[in-house]
């Protein structure tokens, strides 16, 4: 199973976000990791449309949008034509889950569904089979530079069983508090997508922090008993 990181410009500087948008990619990011806050669901506010606007014209990569949003559903249209290829909502934040996750669908975008640290996995069992993608949050939404919470690994083995022996193709997607010391028990626990802010770009040299998170994830990596 092959590990990708998706840098979050959430820690990035956004005087010069082309070029950091560009050295992440150039050390081999494959993905751009959006954060948008609403100061309601999460005690932050963020960006909106109009800067994924224009981040989609500062990079060819696929952008992620985490919508940390209460009831996010009339933003999705806006966040789509703004240019994200792939949206994650919470499962704490929305009324009526599946009905989100099919709106994303008929846009004919990724679709992601996020869970807080202290919500269990059984709450999106259900939906596994429509979902490409499921971000377990490895610290409390809000904020870049948080410590990773540790009990969260024992979710991502649970959620790796339940994909892997229900023949689900979904990834597993880790945010919060990823660095080179903590990667190691998400990983191994079978994390494919590792989110990482302030371990890339509150660092002297982003591109070697990639490279680094890269070599390392890859060395870890888990191998599944049902593919
Ligand atoms: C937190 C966000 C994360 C955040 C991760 O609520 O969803 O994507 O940017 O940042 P680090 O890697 O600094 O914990
Ligand atoms: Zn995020």
């Amino acid at each position: 199973m092959s590990v990708t990181i998706a840098p979050s410009i959430l820690s990035a500087n956004f005087a010069r976000l082309a070029d950091e948008l560009a050295t992440v990619q150039s050390a081999g990011a494959t993905t751009i990791h959006v954060d948008v806050m609403d100061g309601h669901f999460v005690p932050n506010l963020t960006l909106g449309p109009i800067i994924v606007q224009g981040v989609r014209q500062m990079t060819a990569l696929p952008l992620d949008v985490h919508l940390m949003v209460t009831n996010p559903d009339h933003l999705i249209e806006p966040f789509v034509k703004a240019g994200a290829d792939h949206l994650t909502v919470h499962v704490e934040a929305v009324d009526h889950l599946d009905r989100t996750l099919s709106l994303i669908r008929s846009f004919g975008k990724g679709v992601g569904v996020a869970l807080n640290p202290a919500t269990p996995v059984s709450a999106i069992e259900p939906v596994l089979g429509i979902v490409d993608l499921v971000l377990v949050m490895t610290v409390n939404p809000g904020f870049g530079g948080q410590r990773f919470i540790g009990y969260t690994t024992e979710k991502i083995r649970t959620l790796r069983h339940m994909i892997d022996s229900a023949g689900h193709r979904c990834a597993i997607q880790v945010d919060g508090g990823i660095n080179l010391e903590t990667l190691d028990a998400p990983v191994s626990a079978g994390a494919e997508i590792l989110v990482a802010g302030a371990a890339i770009f509150c660092q002297a040299d982003p591109a070697r922090c990639v490279r680094e998170l890269l070599e390392k994830a890859s060395a870890l990596s888990y191998h599944s008993r049902y593919s």
